[in-house]
């Protein structure tokens, strides 16, 4: 099945009719479930989304672990190539060893994950990397998969930490796998926690995005090594961007959105030419 070079679907597929009519896999062509802030106990102060107060967080608990359960069973039926966790695995950080030993056993298909702030902390702390480290394995990665180089990194190294040294690697790692990543003419696809910008490339600094000073040579550097999709989360709204050759696909949350899309995953089918498809799975 042929699809349009630039379409994606907003359409709330039902999971049951879903593998059907999904693209069958061409050579060359990878599939990624992006599934994005777990985030296990949501909490908002927006009166949009009043039922996500904190008096409710114990439900809201339940039902975010039972959803995402519900979505990895799916993701597991669609094997991907890919289960690309987006970050947010939880609201508060002590919960991560608390459900995720047992929830992670139920996946069944190779996964990556970009960790996010709430899982890092907007200052990236010894306690919470180390935490994050010892139940995920890494906080930044990358990997061959069908002759695409995913790079899944930590944007939360974005910002000043007391972790200097660590930081200084995580930035030296990124050069080297852009320029690695040089090598694959564009088959690239880039993940992070937090977007570069949340609307426009020249936009001020704010919780949604990559500081100024940092933002434009990272862009530019993404762009330089051929990277054609970049894929993120945190903003709990659809959010699709792009900076020139680069699109830039920001997915629901799995818990809760501001824009009040219903909750669920984004898969991304993408082929050898850069034709692609990017689906949301209502969960
Ligand atoms: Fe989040």
């Amino acid at each position: 099945m042929k699809i349009s070079r630039r379409s994606f679907s907003c359409g709330l597929l039902g999971a049951g009719v879903l593998v059907g009519a999904m693209p069958s896999a061409e050579k060359g062509s990878v599939r990624i479930a992006h599934l994005c802030d777990p985030q296990f106990g949501f909490v908002s102060g927006r009166e949009s989304m009043k039922w996500r107060a904190v008096e409710h967080f114990n439900e809201n608990y339940a039902e975010d672990i039972a959803r995402c359960e519900k979505a990895i069973e799916r993701i597991n039926a669609l094997s991907p190539d890919l289960l690309l966790f987006g970050g947010d695995m939880v609201q508060n950080v002590d919960d991560i060893e608390k459900e995720w030993p047992r929830i992670l056993k139920k996946v069944h298909v190779p996964w990556m994950i970009t960790p996010g702030n709430h899982d890092m902390g907007n200052r990236v702390t010894a306690a919470n990397l180390g935490r994050f480290r010892r139940m995920f394995g890494r906080d930044h990665d990358a990997r061959d998969i069908k002759g695409w180089r995913i790079i899944a990194g930590n944007s939360q190294f974005w910002h000043p930490t007391e972790l200097k040294e660590d930081r200084v690697a995580y930035e030296l790692w990124v050069e080297s796998e852009l320029e690695k990543a040089k090598k694959y003419g564009g088959r690239v696809i880039l993940a992070t926690h937090i977007p570069p910008f949340a609307f426009s490339a020249d936009e001020n600094d704010s919780y949604d995005n990559c500081p100024t000073s940092l933002r434009m040579k990272k862009l530019e550097a993404y762009v330089s090594a051929g990277a054609r999709f970049m894929l993120t989360a945190h903003q709990h709204r659809l959010a699709v961007r792009g900076y020139k050759t680069l699109s830039i696909f920001g997915a629901e949350a799995l818990c809760g959105n501001f824009d009040l899309r219903p909750c669920g995953f984004r898969v991304l089918d993408v082929n050898p030419d850069f034709s692609y498809s990017w689906n949301f799975i209502k969960v």
